[in-house]
């Protein structure tokens, strides 16, 4: 028998890599496939959640059921979750938000030359900015290549989250662009659990689980 220990929640995901533009034909991107946040989107759907995605550029199709909100940059997808946070009953952000963004997008293709500095500045952290004014459930990830659980640990209780989870994107097994996962998922009250390398469908349910745990 299918669960439905989501029903009548409302969750807002986000999923999948941003882009920066550079000029009207190059961006800074990165790896992330949106494929871990596309299955939380669907499994919280299978589990009779009101599920708002909003994705990055991905090549995936978008999971049924969901409420779609395609964004392309750092600051889309800011003032898209600005806009939804507040119906949130749990909120989890899978995206790899760029942390940087050129201070300015040139007008017209830009011309070869033999060396070429770009300036970026900061994108605004969409996970921080929400845990300043937190209403849902706020689980955040962290992505890291060493110090998994001191990194996640900061990023829990800097941004002010009830969930972190952390996976190691070092190797090509797991993480960014891979079917699979591993992740450990930490908490305020200072538990960890662990889940070890599966399917990013089956581990999405298994957050769920978690979540489902702390939030009631
Ligand atoms: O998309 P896949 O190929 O399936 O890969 C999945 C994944 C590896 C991208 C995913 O599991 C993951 O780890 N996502 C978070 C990636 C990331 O940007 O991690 P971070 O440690 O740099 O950021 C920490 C948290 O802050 C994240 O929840 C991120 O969404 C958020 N953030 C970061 C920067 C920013 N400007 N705004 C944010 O909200």
């Amino acid at each position: 028998k299918k669960k439905a220990d989501f029903q009548g929640k409302r969750i807002l995901i986000t999923a999948g890599p941003t882009r920066e533009a550079i000029d009207p034909v190059r961006y800074l991107t990165n790896r992330s496939s949106g494929r871990m946040g596309y299955a939380l989107a669907d499994a919280a759907v299978a589990r009779g959640a009101d599920v708002a995605l909003v994705s990055g550029p991905v090549s995936l199709e978008k999971p049924e059921g969901v409420e779609f909100y395609p964004v392309q940059s750092a600051a889309e997808m800011y003032d898209r979750v600005m806009d939804l946070k507040d119906k949130a009953d749990v909120i989890i952000m899978c995206a790899a938000v760029a942390d940087y963004t050129p201070i300015v997008c040139a007008e017209h293709k830009m011309k070869k030359q033999d060396a070429l500095v770009i300036e970026f500045e900061k994108t605004r952290d969409i996970l921080a900015e929400v845990g300043k004014t937190k209403h849902a459930f706020l689980a955040g990830f962290a992505a890291e290549t060493q110090n998994l659980e001191g990194y996640a640990r900061d990023k829990l209780s800097r941004k002010n989250l009830d969930m972190i989870i952390a996976n190691d994107v070092s190797g090509t097994e797991t993480g960014f662009d891979s079917e699979y996962n591993a992740v450990s998922i930490y908490t305020r009250d200072g538990k960890a659990v662990h889940f070890t390398r599966d399917t990013k469908r089956n581990l999405a349910d298994s957050i769920l689980t978690e979540i489902a745990k702390i939030s009631g």
